[in-house]
């Protein structure tokens, strides 16, 4: 791939992404200082480490979303997973993320698990294997800490009844063309994924307030789509806020990958498992000697130690700032860094492991029985 080139789909994230010029490439509007700012001021509080650090560095009405708290209307998150064999610790950062919003603005959480559209975008996969994901996949979701009775967790293949209405009037607005288009689609491609779009999209109809959808920027084809045909069937555009990609373990380049085992640290990876992977296979910006790191310093832009403390596992600033210095100056060797997170990591994912062992007993809850999932049972969405 020639310098500077990238590409960001739904499916694959290649090369070294220039963030400011996909902003530009997608239309999608920058998440400035000012509407840092407006979110600090409503949320009351310290911002998300993850806004601070321009994790989440994009947005389409985000403000008109705020206005709508200010003003009484309110607003409802959505957000989603394909489930696979086993999440890495880059999926945790839109639902951690979205737990926080949801903590700060006390709103409706929505969590779409597309068991169908995993099984049906890969010929290898039974639908019992991505059912059986999906269940050890929310378990993991459900560990980012969501509010039982404002959350609602559902599958597709269970939930089809209530969502089938409102996603045939979203079907018959998209032409098969539109959707060839947007997601590089040919005539080999099998009907369902053609139709998946519609059930992507019909959660964002839920509630007849605006939806406000925090994911990975490589979701925004569908957010595109639901744009164009939202307000002809009498909903809002849904409101995005766009992360960047954690990269993977092996390289700055692309995003980690649940299919490639090395580029990823999985949530149940041990201890020493995440020490063998980090000594290993983490691409360093360091100095090939000591007396070369000593004098020149590492090289942070492509340092994946370094970004993945800075993305996720260093919420301290004034430490993070303190990591930067020292190993950008060569004060820090590239072992030390390494050390640094590898404990970081084995932190986060023993209390993950807590949580997770924990919400065996909500999965009900979260799927069937909380306020939010018994009144949503009850209703078909037309
Ligand atoms: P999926 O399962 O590919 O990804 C789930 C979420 O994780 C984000 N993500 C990442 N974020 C940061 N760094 C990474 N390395 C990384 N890899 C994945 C994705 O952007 C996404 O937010 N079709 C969807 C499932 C879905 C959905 C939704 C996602 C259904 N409805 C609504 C978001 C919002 C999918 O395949 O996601």
């Amino acid at each position: 791939m020639a310098e500077g080139n990238f590409t960001v789909t739904p499916w694959e994230v290649k090369g070294k992404v220039d963030y400011d010029k996909l902003i530009v490439q997608f239309g999608t509007q920058k998440i400035t200082p000012e509407l840092k700012e407006e979110i600090r001021r409503a949320v009351g509080g310290e911002l998300h480490v993850m806004l601070r650090r321009d994790i989440f560095f994009s947005h389409r009405d985000l403000d008109l979303v705020l206005k709508d708290w200010m003003t009484g209307k309110g607003f409802f998150l959505y957000t989603g997973r394909a489930p696979s064999l086993g999440m890495h610790v880059g999926h945790m950062i839109p639902f951690l993320f979205t737990s926080w919003l949801q903590r700060q603005f006390k709103v409706n959480v929505y969590i779409e698990i597309t068991d169908d559209e995993k099984f049906m975008r890969n010929q290898d996969y039974t639908l019992e294997q991505t059912r059986q994901w999906a269940y050890d996949n929310i378990l993991d979701i459900i560990a980012a800490g969501f509010d039982p009775d404002r959350t609602f967790i559902f599958q597709d293949t269970e939930y089809i009844r209530n969502m089938y209405p409102i996603a045939v009037k979203i079907a018959k607005k998209l032409t098969f063309s539109e959707v060839r288009a947007t997601f590089g689609l040919d005539v080999s491609s099998n009907i369902g994924i053609i139709f998946y779009p519609a059930l992507q999209i019909a959660p964002t109809m839920f509630e007849k307030r605006r939806c406000l959808i925090p994911a990975g920027i490589d979701q925004d084809p569908y957010w595109r789509l639901q744009r164009d045909i939202a307000e002809s069937l009498g909903y809002y555009k849904a409101a995005q806020i766009h992360s960047k990609f954690m990269p993977p373990l092996t390289g700055p380049e692309g995003k980690m990958s649940s299919s490639i085992p090395e580029s990823a640290i999985y949530l149940v990876d041990d201890p020493k498992t995440v020490e063998r992977k980090v000594m290993k296979y983490a691409f360093s910006g360091g100095q090939p000697t000591i007396e070369l790191q000593r004098k020149l310093g590492a090289n942070l832009e492509i340092d994946v130690p370094y970004q993945w403390l800075y993305y996720f596992f260093e919420e301290d600033d004034s430490e993070i700032k303190r990591i930067e210095a020292e190993y950008g100056s060569g004060k820090m060797l590239t072992g030390e860094i390494k050390q640094i997170l590898v404990e970081r990591i084995n932190k986060f994912l023993e209390v993950h492991r807590q949580r997770r062992e924990e919400a065996k007993d909500l999965v009900k809850v979260f799927k069937y029985e909380g306020k939010l999932a018994s009144q949503m049972w009850e209703k078909i969405h037309e």
